[in-house]
């Protein structure tokens, strides 16, 4: 089985790495069904790399309907340790203009029909999520983000998920303004709880399209808004992920976070309570 400890999930306009050579398309199975689509591993100059497309190529899947489990589990299974996912949101900040990138560092969870946890049936497991993104990965996301050329991003910021598909209402977009978000999506859970629940570094790269619906003077969001402004800012990610591959594969690149022990002492469950057919 191929191998790569970088993985890319791709959200909506990011359905493939440009430039990747020696692609492989692997069709994982999982305990809990097929991912979004096959998963891509190459090498992106000479740095191998998993990629995902979020929503399956050609869009087909919704946000509350997405295969979470299946693609953490795929992913972590073809050796990924760093996830980086690219996902479209809108700002709730006068000063996030559609087409920056944001590196949030906090979640703000608002879905409400999603399986969030890979535990269940007998498994009782409770993880910190305190700091729901991997502060290291997100540390090189930005350093990166600050060097590549023509790219506006900002530092840190509360990323309220959404359940969808249909966009907030302008009553919705003021309270999540009020309580202190500052972007609003529909993808980033359950896939950052299920990332730490697997032990894997998790962190955002977050692509402004729109102002959302609650901006006086600029027109409340629409899908045409989303993905004319998301085009500029998937060629930005791309050349951000290209730069963060060399990083990472850079043989004095250590992990400095917890992520990979996030379970530790996190089990409840008597191990010897659990039956056969669970373990
Ligand atoms: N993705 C892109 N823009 C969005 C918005 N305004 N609300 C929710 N998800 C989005």
């Amino acid at each position: 089985m191929p191998y790569a400890t970088i993985g890319v999930i791709g959200g909506t306009g990011l359905y493939h790495m440009e430039g990747m050579t020696d692609v492989e398309e692997i069709a994982v199975s999982t305990p809990f069904g097929d991912p979004s689509d096959v998963i891509t591993i190459g090498k992106v100059d000479g740095v191998a790399m998993a990629f995902l497309p979020r929503h399956g190529r050609g869009h087909r899947i919704s946000p509350s309907e997405l295969p979470v489990r299946a693609n953490i589990w795929a992913l972590k299974s073809l050796g990924v340790e760093w996830v980086i996912s690219v996902s479209a949101v809108g700002s709730l900040r006068e000063e996030i203009a559609p087409r920056d990138l944001i590196i949030p560092d906090q979640l703000f969870d608002r879905t409400k029909s999603r399986v969030n946890s890979f535990f269940e049936q007998g498994i009782v497991a409770h993880c910190s999520f305190a700091e729901p993104f991997c502060p290291d990965l997100s540390k090189l996301l930005l350093k990166t983000a600050q060097e590549v050329d023509d790219v506006k991003v900002h530092a840190g910021g509360t990323y309220v998920c959404m359940e969808g598909p249909l966009f907030s209402t302008k009553a919705e977009s003021n309270i999540y303004r009020k309580l202190g978000c500052d972007l609003i999506g529909m993808t980033a859970l359950p896939e950052a709880k299920l990332a730490r629940e697997a032990e894997l570094c998790y962190s955002i790269i977050a692509c402004a399209t729109d102002y959302d619906c609650w901006h006086e003077s600029a027109e409340a969001v629409t899908v045409e808004m989303v993905v004319a402004n998301l085009s500029a800012n998937v060629a930005n990610a791309q050349r951000i992920l290209r730069s963060v591959a060399q990083k990472l594969s850079a043989s004095e690149h250590q992990h400095t976070c917890n992520c990979g022990s996030a379970l530790h002492n996190a089990i409840m469950t008597d191990p010897s309570k659990i039956s056969a057919d669970v373990k």
